[in-house]
């Protein structure tokens, strides 16, 4: 039988409350053990994301209470799916009574967002979409689902997709940056990678998210209103999501905010005309965690009754948290406002997927055994240190690093490394700090032999300057300062949106203050986000900056290996760090003004700030030095049909060993509408010893050097181009060719 056979024949046997509970996604609802002790999950985890209770804490509460599975809701067929239920004992539980102990024996979807790995935690979307290598996507991911799947869970709520250009809005450490093309070959990666089955079964339904425009949030303010052009979403938000659905994607979740008036959750235009008629999605949607009765809030519905009917009608198959599907659609039937068909049709997209999946037929079987073998392995933790080092970025860089034989004493300063919580980063529910390796940690396990390593923690994210002479007078004993500054962990993320991109506290006074005192200074960043740290590339006394994100258990190792040259970094910035807050959103591929900005007065420019940003995207340095060469084109005049085909000769003029991202953009010189100065085509990393060469080669056919015209109408127009093959967004070798 055919997958829709299997489904049509299952929804025959079901009852409408049965169907509609395919619909209804919740998580587990808690009771109390202690008397007077109310549980208030919502609190409790609003708490630790403002960095106000640690997870420690958190996980000390949750323990004085009861989770309960909404066992008779599962047995009654009423409950779908899990959402964010991550205890393997009680996966099993809820698991087993839907198979077991329901009327049809339908299984259930345990859905938890799987965002930077499982047990084992990898870099942040963020950072690995800085390694610009498929390879370490695919790599974190397999990791990702392995542990994930072992555990129990069979859907993750990623790959997140919003192309992100505002530094303000939190949610760009989930990002794969700003470039619709790059997000898009990291998205497809991870959507294959996610639902590859293995072998024994594993695999993971994915999710595109958030549909759409998410990172477009009004003024970087998190689930802020967007408003924006056809040609924009096209163009920009959509690339990635498209090619998330050519890959297969499972499930889409709709986003929070409205988009040019309409919340996407209730969105038609959006979840129907769009993701299923032109991009041909085939799975479900699911809504964003309570965004179906948020469409009452936002005053597009007068009731969360009539928000269920209009997401549903929208295209919304799935209720995450609402418990609106549950409640209202049953009633909205009976009373002829929704007919049985459309619930038979959302319900049927769900069961599809279940028997995709392997839900029915290769069930998950508990095994705790497997799972401690599993999660956590020596091996995952290799892929893991791997994966890490290949994702920081070297900023800045006089020469001080890598730490040359001389360096005897090392002083290690700032609260952030030695922080495990910290350096988890958002979105690691499912890590553990314990298991977390410190900047100082790794440090003083790749120290060479006689090197000593001291740490003084000086100064925190906050304004407390107690701990300054203390460092201040250390460092005067030191032949060089690795200072780590940033962001805590809650600091960037969902509902972690700041106006304000320089460091928090009195970090910036400190690091200032530490490099004006003769001792050569590092400065590690850990951050969710770009920072307006203008301030310390500039300062002669700072030697090196390097961008290290936030990289996962391995951290302190990663970052180690970088920074002693047992690695030479090779990533480069996905989003482009602007000098200052003001700037925002700042991207590479904006369209030209008619006034570009230049020193002439009346120029499209702020009066208080340099006009290019404080590093491009594309941008990054590496402990050698590459050359470009000979740009060369097989043709300077193609025809809508043909593929430009390019070569570029790249040389490692330094002494280290290295690998360099090499980028090819393009730029359409005049077309009816206003295009980008240039938009990333094609890229690939390379290693080369010193002194070798290779010659890259690139292959962009015509079709995708289009875009949408007046009427939103996809074309490629002729006339002529200009490719540039370069290190980043603002450098390499150019020439024109005409298309005809
Ligand atoms: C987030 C989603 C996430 C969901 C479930 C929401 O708050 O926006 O990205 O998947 O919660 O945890």
């Amino acid at each position: 039988m055919t997958i829709q056979e299997r489904v049509d024949a299952l929804l025959k046997k079901m009852t409408l409350k049965e169907k509609i509970g395919q619909l209804n996604q919740a998580g587990t609802t808690m009771t109390c053990t202690l008397p007077g002790f109310e549980p208030d999950m919502d609190t409790w985890v609003s708490e630790m994301l403002q960095g106000k209770i640690t997870k420690a804490e958190l996980d000390r509460r949750v323990a004085m209470c009861e989770e309960n599975l909404r066992e008779d809701e599962i047995r009654d067929g009423l409950l779908g799916s899990y959402v964010n239920l991550y205890d393997d004992e009680k996966i099993a539980r809820g698991t087993d009574i839907a198979r077991k102990e329901s009327r049809l024996g339908i299984p259930v979807f345990v859905g938890v967002d799987v965002i930077h790995g499982y047990r084992t935690m990898f870099p942040t979307p963020l950072a690995l979409s800085c390694s610009w290598d498929l390879d370490a996507v695919r790599r974190e991911t397999q990791v990702a689902k392995r542990e994930a799947w072992v555990s129990g869970v069979n859907w993750t709520f990623g790959p997140m997709l919003d192309i992100s250009r505002d530094a303000r809005w939190g949610r760009i450490v989930e990002s794969p940056g700003e470039d619709p093309f790059l997000a898009g070959e990291i998205g497809r990666v991870q959507v294959e990678e996610f639902q590859r089955e293995e072998e024994d079964g594993c695999r993971l339904m994915a999710t595109a998210k958030h549909f759409l425009a998410y990172g477009a949030a009004s003024g970087g303010q998190d689930y802020n209103t967007v408003d924006m052009s056809e040609r924009q979403i096209y163009e920009t938000y959509l690339p990635p999501f498209r090619a998330a659905v050519d890959a297969g994607v499972g499930a889409v979740m709709s986003a929070f905010h409205d988009l040019n008036g309409v919340p996407c959750t209730m969105n038609r235009w959006l979840l129907t005309d769009v993701l299923r008629k032109e991009l041909g999605f085939d799975g479900f949607v699911v809504s964003d965690a309570e965004a179906v009765k948020q469409c009452v809030v936002h005053g597009t519905a007068r009731d969360e009754r009539e928000a269920a009917k209009e997401s549903l009608l929208a295209g919304g198959d799935m209720d995450m948290s609402s418990l609106d599907y549950i409640q209202y659609l049953e009633d909205l039937v009976q009373s002829g406002e929704i007919s049985e068909e459309e619930i038979d049709r959302a319900a049927g997209r769900v069961l599809a997927k279940k028997f995709e999946f392997g839900l029915f037929d290769r069930p998950w079987t508990y095994d705790p055994e497997r799972i401690r073998k599993t999660v956590l392995s020596e091996e995952n933790r290799a892929a893991a240190l791997d994966v890490g080092k290949r994702c920081a970025v070297l900023l800045k860089n006089d020469g001080v690093l890598p730490i040359g034989d001389s360096v005897r004493k090392i002083l290690i300063v700032g609260a952030l490394a030695d922080d495990r919580q910290a350096l988890m980063g958002p979105w690691s529910f499912t890590g553990r700090a314990d298991d977390q390796i410190t900047i100082v940690e790794g440090m003083r396990r790749y120290a060479p032999e006689g090197v000593e390593i001291t740490y003084c923690r000086g100064f925190g994210v906050d304004e407390d300057r107690s701990g300054f002479e203390e460092a201040y007078k250390a460092a005067k004993e030191a032949d060089l300062v690795i200072a780590v500054a940033g962001e805590e962990a809650y600091m960037s993320g969902e509902a972690a949106s700041r106006a304000d991109l320089h460091l928090t506290g009195c970090q910036e006074e400190f690091l200032l203050g530490i490099a004006g005192r003769s001792v050569p200074t590092v400065v590690v960043l850990v951050n969710g986000r770009p920072l307006a740290i203008g301030a310390l590339q500039e300062h002669t006394g700072i030697g090196a900056i390097l961008e290290s994100w936030h990289l996962g258990t391995e951290f302190g190792n990663a970052v180690a290996e970088i920074l002693f040259g047992r690695y030479n970094p090779s990533g480069k910035l996905t989003v482009t760090f602007a000098n200052e807050g003001g700037q925002e959103p700042m991207y590479y591929n904006h369209p030209n003004t008619g006034r570009p900005g230049n020193d002439f007065k009346f120029t499209s420019k702020y009066q208080d700030v340099p006009i290019k940003p404080l590093y491009p995207f594309g941008y990054g340095l590496s402990y050698t030095t590459f050359a470009y060469e000979k740009l060369t084109l097989e043709k300077t005049t193609l025809k809508m049909e043909d593929t430009l085909r390019c070569r570029v000769t790249v040389k490692n003029t330094g002494k280290r060993e290295g690998e360099e991202i090499v980028q090819l953009y393009i730029r359409d010189l005049a077309a009816s509408v206003v295009r980008p100065v240039r938009e990333l085509k094609g890229f690939q990393k390379i290693s080369l010893a010193p002194g070798e060469e290779k010659t890259v080669s690139f292959e962009v056919p015509v079709t995708r050097m289009g875009f949408y015209d007046q009427t939103c109408h996809y074309r490629v127009e002729p006339g002529t181009f200009r490719v540039f093959a370069g290190p980043d967004s603002t450098k390499g070798l150019e020439q024109d060719f005409e298309v005809i």
